[in-house]
């Protein structure tokens, strides 16, 4: 299998004591030595851990951006600030007034800055709708057609158009797909477009059937007993060495992967170093100048 390493540089739990978190998602994938992160969370958190680290994030090719939601994009000046400029990978849609309501209930949740302050902090901003290849083997997906029947799509997340709230489409949604070798490496920012069907679909951008690993955010946490268990179940189907969520699976989620999986299920955190492939022990760890004596989760 083709090496490669995913540090999780925000997310919504961390690995104590050094590590911080947040309501967030930030993925660093090195595949053959090129650098890509998808999602930058939504502050000061992925720059500091990339730090704790000690990742160089000038070395990073491209950001790509999931979707257009804060808690994956507003740290994306912070992150330019290290970096310097930088691709910035996404759909025309996640600069779109992005909301969550339920009842009277409602917030702003899209991307709180305007395209123009991010292109003068260095984002060199290319808007994709369908699969691009950033480099080889590894595409960022673009939409993802919605063919399962029970990925329906979260029913308080909304968009603006023409002044109405309606239902976020989410064409924006996407993802990373890396071809491994024996099979393909999937990353998720929040699935909103379904985590199976982004399976799918990168089995068909990437042209192989088999999925290694599932890595990100599934959105879990608020999408149903019914989805959930149809989800384990195409899982299952699927069979893949790896399902490492995290960020909006939230905790009973991940209780309910972690029995249906074992240990091939991982509930990553911030800190977590992810290595897949052909490396010396594959598995979740701290790198090793920050093994500790307590507290760092340790994945054999
Ligand atoms: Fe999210
Ligand atoms: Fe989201």
């Amino acid at each position: 299998m083709r090496a490669m390493r995913i540090w999780v540089l925000s997310d919504n739990t961390a690995a104590p004591p050094v590590f911080e978190a947040e309501h967030g998602l930030s993925l660093l994938l090195e595949v053959e030595g090129k650098r890509f992160l998808l999602d930058t969370g939504q502050g000061e958190v992925a720059r500091r851990n990339a730090d704790r680290l000690g990742l160089d994030l000038r070395s990073v090719e491209a950001v790509v951006l999931s979707h257009g939601h804060y808690d994956h994009t507003a740290g994306l000046p912070f992150l330019l600030q290290r970096t310097g400029p930088k691709r910035v990978i996404c759909h025309p849609n996640a600069f779109d007034s992005k909301y969550y309501q339920r009842g009277d209930i409602w917030r702003f949740i899209g991307m709180p800055w305007r395209r123009e302050f991010l292109e003068s902090a260095g984002a060199l901003v290319e808007e994709n709708t369908g699969p691009l290849e950033l480099a080889d083997g590894v595409w960022v997906t673009g939409e993802i057609p919605r063919r399962t029947e029970f990925e329906p799509g979260d029913p308080d997340l909304k968009c603006e158009r023409d002044g109405e709230l309606v239902a976020d489409p989410f064409l924006d949604d996407q993802g990373i797909v890396v071809d491994a070798g024996e099979g393909l490496v999937v990353l998720l920012g929040c699935a909103h477009a379904g985590a199976v069907n982004t399976c799918l679909y990168a089995r068909k951008v990437a042209g192989k059937e088999r999925i290694l690993a599932v890595v990100g955010g599934s959105h879990l946490a608020f999408l149903g007993e019914e989805q959930l268990t149809a989800t384990i179940s195409a899982f299952r189907d699927m069979d893949p060495l790896r399902l490492a969520f995290s960020h909006c699976t939230g905790q009973e989620a991940a209780c309910r992967l972690a029995a249906a999986f074992g240990k091939r299920f991982i509930f990553t955190q911030a800190g977590n170093c992810l290595e897949l492939g052909d490396h010396p022990s594959e598995g979740t760890r701290p790198p090793p100048a920050l093994v500790g004596p307590v507290g760092f989760p340790h994945y054999p």
